[in-house]
């Protein structure tokens, strides 16, 4: 294994001292990670090297490492301060490279990891190109943060400018949830299980829900959030990987690119679903409410918010796929904060069986829950008869957690993902191409956001707007959502029946 020297812009920023520093730390604790420098990179003279230490010391603490180990190992760590990044500066910060570089026995793997706010991710890029620090290109890795763009033409005009510098096969485009264990395990669990693999398609799966819930509001985040809303900050990139690698093909090869061309395939075989009466979807933004027995604030009434920001937080729409696979299958995306708890689950519901209709049984579909987080694990739902009663059938759940099977933590998304780019493995970062076919996809409705209207209750809809109903944190979302939903399909699954 290379030594390598990890270069973080933004060395100081939230992500670095909750994520990036602690996944590092526990990446280095394997036997194959052993030689490594660590320079954190940002404009403010705030730190020196000895301060930047105690910060990224203080970092891990705050992440549950003993204080003495993490003091040892923040003695690895460096800081450069880029001020107002003049070509001085910019030499300055080139010479630290080379002088971090030249401490090594032999040249070391050198990741620029931009966590850094979405403005900087090109005009950086291309000023390590003016140092010359993206050659050799076997050694020079960039890793870049979302959001990639806000929409189709924005994430193209990202892409050509760090490809002037960048080849495709050096840049690592970070989606976190592709680092998260049981996201990985759904490729395992469709192409490595018979009983899957066999099934998973058309005439037996009747729809697919994804549903990532999230109990927290926007926080601090609202300069942020309140220009993204929920199609760019979730819909467009972890609720789309989920999608896709629920309804991509299997590659004919595990390889990174043989992957990502079958999840770009799908991505351009998807479509919003505007089959039959019903609207593919459905907004919301958070009003008051409960949460866990506490009262939580409006969107409208978070810091920085505007009154009257028609921003939605609540997203549930319906894709279709044009392919064989998939024609009759509706996929059910839904994601939301402050809904009443933290989960994200993908739920696989199947037809009913024909001899089960033609008795006239009243059976209950078959479900697979994976339940991706918290409480990570599956359950199939199945009938089987009731005892004692020669028609009656019992719904019983058959189920696995990983924490009672494998009875250990499982690695954190960061610390794969880190340990993947030290690996030169890009199977769980974004393709250039895969991220314009997921804007793609969110295009026309993007397109309308400037027709939001906020309302609620018996709020009259003007002519021409979009609807973004109030919903109370707390809640589900609007209880509009349901309209989205095929007219034999039910009701949304309940994460709550689960338990
Ligand atoms: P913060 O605002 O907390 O930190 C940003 C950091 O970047 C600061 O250290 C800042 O220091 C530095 N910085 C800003 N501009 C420049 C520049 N031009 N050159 C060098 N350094 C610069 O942001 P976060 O850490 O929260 O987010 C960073 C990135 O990660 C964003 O793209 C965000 O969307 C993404 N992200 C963050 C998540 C999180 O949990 N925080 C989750 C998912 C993605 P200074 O001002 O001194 O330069
Ligand atoms: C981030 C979004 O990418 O993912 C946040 O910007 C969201 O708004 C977060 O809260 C969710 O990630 P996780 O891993 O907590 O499900």
């Amino acid at each position: 294994m290379r030594p390598f020297l990890f270069v973080v812009f933004g060395g100081y920023g939230d992500l670095a001292r909750r994520k990036l520093l602690p996944a590092l730390f526990r990446v280095t604790r394997k036997p194959e990670f052993q030689a490594w420098r660590l320079l954190g990179v940002a404009r403010s003279d705030r730190f020196d090297d000895e301060s930047y230490r105690d910060f990224v010391a203080e970092a891990l603490v705050a992440a549950g490492v003993n204080r003495d180990e993490a003091r040892q190992w923040a003695r690895n760590a460096g800081y450069e301060a880029l001020g107002a990044q003049t070509p001085e500066d910019w030499q300055r910060f080139g010479r630290r490279v080379a002088d971090l570089e030249a401490a090594f026995d032999t040249p070391p793997l050198r990741v620029f990891y931009l966590a850094l706010p979405p403005a900087a991710f090109a005009p950086v890029a291309e000023e390590l190109g003016r140092l010359g620090l993206h050659l050799p290109r076997d050694r020079s890795r960039l890793v870049v943060e979302k959001p990639y763009g806000r929409d189709l033409e924005s994430a193209r005009a990202l892409t050509q400018r760090l490809h002037q510098v960048f080849q495709e096969s050096q840049i690592y485009r970070i989606d976190h949830y592709l680092g998260k264990e049981t996201v990985q395990n759904l490729l395992a669990l469709r192409f490595a299980n018979e009983i899957f693999h066999a099934l998973w398609h058309e005439p037996h799966i009747r729809s697919v829900e994804i549903t990532v819930a999230e109990s927290v509001g926007i926080g601090n985040r609202a300069k942020y959030y309140d220009r993204a809303g929920v199609i760019r900050d979730m819909i467009q990139n972890h609720l789309t990987q989920l999608f896709t690698l629920v309804a991509m093909e299997p590659p004919a090869h595990l390889k990174a690119d043989e992957i990502r061309n079958e999840k770009v395939r799908v991505l351009q075989a998807a479509q919003i679903d505007h089959r039959g009466q019903k609207p593919p979807l459905v907004l919301g933004q958070y009003d008051r409410g409960v949460i866990a027995g506490q009262a939580v604030p409006a969107y409208r009434e978070e810091p920085g918010v505007p009154p009257d920001s028609t921003t939605p937080t609540y997203a549930a729409l319906r894709l279709r796929v044009e392919n064989d696979r998939w024609s009759n299958v509706e996929f059910y995306l839904r994601t939301g904060k402050r809904l009443p708890t933290r989960v994200s689950v993908i739920v696989i519901q199947f037809r009913k069986p024909t001899p089960a209709r033609r008795y006239r049984l009243r059976v209950q579909p078959d479900h697979l829950v994976i339940r991706l987080q918290p409480q990570e694990g599956f359950q199939v739902w199945i009938g089987i008869k009731e005892p004692g009663k020669p028609h009656d059938l019992r719904r019983v759940n058959l189920h696995l957690a990983y924490q009672e099977f494998f009875r250990q933590p499982l690695p954190d998304a960061y610390e794969t993902l880190i340990q993947d780019i030290l690996e030169g493995d890009q199977t769980l970062f974004v393709r250039a191409d895969e991220v314009e076919a997921s804007w793609q996809l969110y295009e026309p409705l993007l397109q309308e956001e400037n027709r939001y209207q906020v309302v609620s209750g018996e709020d009259a809809l003007e002519p021409g707007r979009v609807p973004v109903f109030l919903y109370p944190a707390g809640s589900w979302g609007p209880e509009a959502a349901a309209q989205i939903l095929h007219q034999d399909k039910g009701t949304w699954w309940q994460p709550e029946v689960e338990t």
